[in-house]
């Protein structure tokens, strides 16, 4: 077993995600976006913003217009996206932390996510809503593909090329609760679904 990624097996309604999707407000993800969310994170605090990027993709960095977040939706934004919020609180019921947000990630057709470690999230859980036959690369583990997993995403990681369609991915992000612990939870739990 490794400390990189955990398959797991849960049902979700992806056509109903992708269209509560479109409420959402997008941005860029570069320098500017993960350094303001590096500064209003409780949980980066002693670390430094290049301990998260590689400092030869720094142009990258700067100027990228293909891979994009969601901006946490807000209780009213929520009210209108019962899907989100039916897996949001499952969850959180079973991780039994209210630490836990949920963003959607685009990332379009012919183009790469950079090498990263995801700012003040020590873990996620993604589902992969569309472009399932790109794999992310951790720079220690290696290749996996995945459609829904737990991701280690403290360690450095990216997206090759999406290669036939743009990619859209929810994500469960774990704000303060370790890999190994959220694993041990989901295969500790009673219900079967979360065992691979
Ligand atoms: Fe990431």
């Amino acid at each position: 077993m490794n400390n990189s990624i955990y398959d797991i097996n849960f049902n979700i309604d992806k056509d109903k995600l992708i269209e509560e999707s479109n409420h959402c407000q997008f941005v860029p993800i570069n320098r500017v976006t993960m350094r303001l969310f590096q500064l209003s994170s409780k949980y980066t605090k002693g670390k430094k913003f290049t301990d998260y990027l590689n400092k030869k993709d720094n142009d990258w960095w700067k100027r990228q217009d293909s891979w994009h977040t969601s901006i946490n939706a807000d209780t009213k934004l929520l009210s209108k996206m019962p899907e989100t919020t039916r897996i949001l609180s499952i969850f959180k019921e079973r991780l039994e932390t209210n630490e836990i947000e949920a963003n959607f990630f685009t990332q379009k057709v012919g183009t790469s996510a950079k090498m990263h470690a995801d700012v003040g999230t020590a873990c996620a859980i993604n589902f992969i809503l569309k472009g399932d036959e790109t794999p992310i690369m951790f720079e220690e583990d290696g290749t996996f593909y995945y459609k829904n997993a737990l991701i280690n995403v403290s360690k450095k990681h990216m997206v090759p090329e999406q290669t036939s369609t743009d990619r859209i991915l929810f994500k469960l992000r774990i704000l303060n609760m370790p890999f190994e612990e959220v694993r041990e939870k989901l295969i500790c739990t009673k219900e079967p679904i979360y065992v691979n």
